[in-house]
């Protein structure tokens, strides 16, 4: 049956949209910017510590080092854990492209392992199986806000004298078997890039961490090496979070856990809505573990048409990731081919991340519902 609501009369639901936060919390933003800017002391100054402090905490954790960006902590933290040119690391075949280009900034190789075809995340089994005499660590990524299963993945790191590192861009304050994101693994790193849970008005990164070793050796190696003022003890980078964008962030840790449980409520109204309609999966999450939905992504063996359905509707979606790394032209020169990592290959075809964001309303979920529910008719 024809849909009786026009599609040019309706109002645009974005897939992400930040206006509502802005309004929500904007003099508060506004009062901080102007603070640092009163003080005029603008990078690694007190609001840094401070919100370093904060975060550690929040994670469950002792340190916490600020960098300009996620990518930046990823490659800090794989050089803290002595990654040198021509050793592997390994990393999830599905994930964003940083965590594998952070691998190649040190001239590593990143060699990827598959996923698990429900959680989407890596597949144990598989990264046991990929172990060479040439890895050195192993990144775990807790895509779209669930954590990768980190037992069994300790379990290997710690049986091969591997470091393991979270990349933990996409799950700020989820939790694995009552722990934190960020707590899980030797050391993790987080993007504070707009759209993140916990996202800066432009870039920031952090790398949390129980060692104070390592702790101490990422805070020269986001400053030049320089072990103290101009005396440089090894090559580093200039990455350096700056002042305004860490008070900005403290504003935002505050909120972070409201804003989380919004995420939680929309993900069990889409949930509910979505139960009966046939041929759609809803995100699994297994008994202890608590997903922080940064993404709602549901599964459908018609995702392109679906994707279509709902754009002609004016419903934003995005897929995250479509094209698992190992067939992305710029790894071409490893040699992979489709059907090297079928589940990650599979999921990329069906994945569809559906509109997400706190302040997503009511009527709206239901508006994306009710298209999901009409394709799935026809
Ligand atoms: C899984 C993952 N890793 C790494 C990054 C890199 O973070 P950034 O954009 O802050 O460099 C991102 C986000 O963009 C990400 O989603």
């Amino acid at each position: 049956m024809a849909s009786t609501t026009q599609p040019s009369a309706l109002e645009p639901i974005h897939q992400f949209d930040l206006s509502g936060q802005y309004a929500q919390i904007g003099p508060e933003i506004r009062e901080v910017v102007e603070r640092v800017l009163a003080s005029q002391q603008l990078v690694l100054g007190k609001e840094v510590a401070a919100f370093e402090k904060e975060l550690a905490e929040f994670c469950g954790v002792a340190h916490g080092v600020g960098v300009a960006n996620g990518t930046d902590a990823l490659i800090l933290a794989l050089r803290a854990c002595n990654i040198y040119a021509g050793d592997e690391v390994l990393i999830p075949t599905l994930t964003f492209v940083a965590t594998a280009s952070a691998v190649n900034a040190l001239a590593a190789k990143p060699v990827f392992a598959d996923v698990d075809r429900i959680t989407l995340n890596l597949d144990p089994a598989d990264v046991r199986r990929r172990i060479t005499p040439r890895t050195k660590a192993i990144i775990a990524v807790h895509l779209h806000g669930l954590p990768a299963d980190m037992d069994p993945l300790r379990e290997i790191a710690k049986e091969h004298k591997l470091p393991l590192i979270e990349d933990n861009a996409q799950a700020i304050g989820a939790s694995y078997k009552k722990r934190y994101t960020g707590s899980l693994a030797d050391i993790a790193c987080i993007s504070f890039y707009p759209t993140k849970n916990l996202g800066a008005a432009g870039d920031g990164g952090m790398i949390v961490t129980n060692s104070l070793e390592l702790d101490t050796r990422l805070r020269t190696l986001r400053n030049h090496g320089q072990a103290s003022r101009y005396v440089s003890a090894e090559p580093g980078w200039n990455s350096r979070l700056d002042e305004i964008q860490a008070a900005i962030l403290r504003v935002k840790l505050r909120h972070l856990r409201t804003w989380q449980k919004a995420r939680q409520t929309n993900a069990t109204k889409y949930s509910n809505l979505l139960s009966a309609v046939p041929g759609i999966r809803t995100p699994f999450v297994p008994e202890g573990y608590e997903h922080v939905f940064h993404q709602y992504t549901i599964r459908s063996d018609r995702r392109d048409a679906l994707q279509k359905f709902l754009t002609d509707r004016k419903i934003g979606t995005q897929i995250y990731y479509p094209i698992p790394l190992h067939l992305q032209p710029l790894y071409a020169n490893l040699g992979h081919k489709r059907g090297d990592f079928p589940n990650a290959e599979h999921v990329a075809d069906e994945i569809l991340s559906l509109p997400m964001y706190p302040e997503l309303s009511a009527d709206k979920i239901e508006r994306v519902t009710s298209a999901i529910a009409e394709f799935a008719r026809q």
